[in-house]
């Protein structure tokens, strides 16, 4: 069963002021008007008990912004999945585009964190996505299927890997920049992911939340939320604005 879910993240942005009034925000805004999506919040580490408790009790998920991929020990800053349990987070972004491109984070180490997530209980949302170069040299399908590719090879002859998982198409010219992908665009991609993943193997393809992110705002979600393939968004700016998250969200119909 395909879940539709609007997320939320928050990135290197706020202060614990202003995180209290975001959450302040967000929780009356589910009182107001419950939406019809999961919706998941993804703060910075040290905001996360913050978080945690000012969201008690609201419709409103939990989940970090990265992850290490070990179990626990001499790892200078890093974070472990059961600290991040720990703190409340039920999901944790994998391989965001800024990860990848800003902190030189491989391929081979989103894979063994996606599977540190998978196998330890934290739904991971593995981000993926073309740069500029890549789309205007036609290699958009080729280069997210290396990227699904390798988490599935990591995990052999499982033909459940991507089963509970989600996937957010992040097209990594379209993040931050205001362009967002047009809905045709997105949709596309969107497609061949879903075809992609039976192409690997994967039994219930079908049933694996793909959600688009790159500058969605609350006056273009609706028309993306309409394709067919589109289960939700992963939003940066936008969320830091309870309000318009909450548009965001409430454009995120369940049928
Ligand atoms: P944006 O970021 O909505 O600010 O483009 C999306 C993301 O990076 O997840």
């Amino acid at each position: 069963m395909r879940k539709k879910i609007v997320a939320g993240n928050w990135k290197m942005h706020g202060s614990p002021e202003s995180v209290t009034s975001l959450c302040e925000g967000l929780v009356n805004g589910v009182n107001a008007s419950a939406p019809e999506c999961a919706l998941i919040v993804f703060p910075p580490f040290v905001y996360l008990s913050q978080v945690q408790a000012a969201l008690a009790g609201a419709q409103v998920h939990l989940g970090a912004q990265n992850v290490s991929q070990f179990d626990e020990g001499a790892y200078t800053g890093e974070i472990s999945i059961n600290m991040l349990k720990a703190s409340g987070c039920e999901y944790v972004l994998i391989g965001h585009s800024e990860r990848r491109h800003v902190f030189g984070e491989t391929l081979e180490t989103v894979v063994a964190k996606f599977k540190q997530a998978k196998q330890m209980g934290l739904t991971p949302i593995l981000c993926v996505g073309e740069t500029l170069e890549e789309r205007e040299a036609d290699k958009t399908s080729t280069v997210l299927a290396a990227q699904l590719q390798s988490v599935c090879e990591a995990l052999p002859g499982d033909t459940t890997v991507f089963d509970g998982a989600v996937i957010a198409y992040e097209p990594v010219w379209a993040i931050g920049t205001g362009k967002s992908a047009t809905p045709e665009q997105a949709q596309a991609v969107h497609a061949q992911i879903r075809q992609f993943l039976t192409e690997i193997g994967q039994i219930n393809a079908n049933s694996v939340s793909v959600l688009y992110g790159g500058s969605v705002k609350s006056d273009n979600a609706a028309q993306l939320f309409e394709q067919p393939d589109i289960d939700g968004a992963l939003v940066g700016g936008a969320s830091l604005d309870a309000d318009q998250f909450m548009r965001i969200a409430s454009c995120n119909k369940s049928s």
